[in-house]
């Protein structure tokens, strides 16, 4: 793996937190007097959903999906496998479906379905990032954090082949040609 990529700051540490704790106090007054399950979407969600749990004042679960969606290079397209089900039913259950990064939007156009036919009570989509320029089919997003220009981005969750999950920012890949 190079380390000779240039990384430029997107969205800061100190706002990434604000808003995470926006999303949690808006969720914490939408949920009132409930129970709430986050599916967090493995890996890129893990940084997010954990942050956003601890902002979350009603009581919360937590379970992990992993799906992979087949595609070339950095375009996914329709089909999608589970890598890693869910180890409990989600059936009456209000569940909020956590994500890192919403582009086509293909991943959750299929998971939702899935997921909706296992019969919770409820459940939505609460997604860090968005980039609705690249938007490929009709998504429902309850809770996001920003919208950004259509560029690849890395950070807080989000890799480049596996790197750069654990920067504290969301920054943006220039690669070495671009220096
Ligand atoms: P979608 O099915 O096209 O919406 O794919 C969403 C998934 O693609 C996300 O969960 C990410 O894993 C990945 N992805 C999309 N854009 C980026 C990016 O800019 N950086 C890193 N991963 C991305
Ligand atoms: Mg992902």
């Amino acid at each position: 793996m190079s380390n000779k990529h240039k990384i430029s700051v997107m969205i800061s540490e100190d706002k990434l937190q604000e808003k995470i704790a926006e999303i949690g106090a808006k969720i914490s007054a939408d949920y009132e007097g409930k129970e709430i399950k986050l599916i967090c979407i493995l890996k890129g969600s893990i940084f997010f959903c954990c942050e956003l749990a601890k902002r979350i004042t009603v009581p919360v679960m937590l379970d992990f999906m992993q799906v992979s969606s087949y595609g070339s290079g950095t375009k996914s397209s329709g089909d999608i496998v589970i890598k890693k089900e869910l180890d409990e039913s989600i059936e009456g259950e209000h569940v909020i479906v956590v994500e890192d990064i919403i582009d086509s939007g293909n991943t959750l156009y299929r998971l939702m379905p899935m997921l909706e036919a296992r019969n919770p009570e409820d459940i939505c989509i609460c997604t860090l990032l968005d980039k609705p320029d690249r938007r490929e089919v009709d998504i429902d997003v309850k809770y996001n954090g920003f919208n950004i220009p259509d560029e690849f981005v890395v950070g807080y969750g989000l890799d480049y082949d596996q790197m750069y999950r654990n920067l504290p920012f969301i920054g943006v890949v220039h690669l070495d040609d671009e220096n």
